[in-house]
């Protein structure tokens, strides 16, 4: 297989890790979650220049709402903090930048965020950062299923492809490699429909350690591995063999 071939498209991470990486150092877990912003911007810069066309990850669960009512405040701050930041840094690199979740429960001001954010960016090509925030993969298949039955699709006609066009990343098709840092070996309610095929990664390195080495590692990995899709390597079709 030659290197370019081995690829993916389209990479998708459960950026895990970042209070453990605080705690070691005796920080608070804010000081992790600030870490991991910089770590954020410097592998969507790393993805882009392996020639990886979509990078996923995932920022702030469904279920993270559940954390201290600080470290919650905090992480949304921080939010803010990182579009007025790296914004203008990363449209100039050509990162086309959209927001997947459900902004009903965030504030006005993050929306707006989200919003310049994405317009700001909207034309650009080089690679595509779909940032998950307030995400949960059973929320997605529910919002999809709701919107397919507000546009009355008809019970029959609704197959796996007419679904797939309501899910929050259809915009990007599913995600060959799926890479999980924080040493946990666990899907935490990330792509559960997009990642039926994604061949899964999983570092004990902490997302704010994570830098070129680890995602090099993780390219290796994946263009070792056989994928299949339920089918049979070199299987040949069986009209051929009877041909
Ligand atoms: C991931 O790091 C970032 C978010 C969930 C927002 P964690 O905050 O989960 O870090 P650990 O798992 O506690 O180390
Ligand atoms: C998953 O990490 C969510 C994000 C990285 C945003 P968590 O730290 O929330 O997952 P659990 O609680 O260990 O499953
Ligand atoms: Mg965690």
């Amino acid at each position: 297989m030659d290197s370019q071939a081995a690829i993916p498209r389209h990479v998708a991470i459960v950026m895990d890790g970042n209070g453990r990486w605080a705690r070691k150092r005796f920080m608070p877990r804010f000081f992790g979650h600030k870490a991991g912003v910089d770590s954020l911007v410097k592998t969507v810069l790393a993805c882009a220049d392996r020639g990886i066309e979509y990078l996923t990850v995932y920022a702030f669960s469904s279920e993270n709402w559940k954390r201290p009512t600080e470290e919650v405040s905090g992480l949304m701050g921080l939010v803010l903090v990182a579009v007025a930041k790296y914004l203008t840094k990363l449209a100039d690199r050509g990162v086309r930048i959209r927001i997947v979740g459900d902004r009903n429960q965030v504030s006005d001001k993050l929306r707006a965020a989200w919003e310049q954010a994405e317009s700001l960016t909207r034309d650009n090509k080089r690679i595509t950062l779909s940032v998950c925030f307030n995400y949960g993969g059973r929320w997605d298949i529910v919002q999809a299923c709701r919107r397919a039955i507000v546009d009355g699709v008809p019970p029959d006609q609704l197959d796996e492809a007419r679904l797939s066009r309501y899910m929050a990343l259809s915009h990007a098709p599913d995600p060959d490699l799926l890479i999980r840092t924080g040493g946990e070996v666990r899907i935490s309610n990330f792509l559960l429909w997009q990642a039926a095929y994604s061949e899964l990664v999983f570092t004990d390195c902490l997302w704010p350690e994570f830098g070129d080495a680890e995602l090099d590692a993780a390219l290796a990995e994946f263009a070792r591995r056989d994928r299949r899709f339920g089918g049979v390597k070199d299987s040949v079709p069986l009209e051929a063999k009877q041909a």
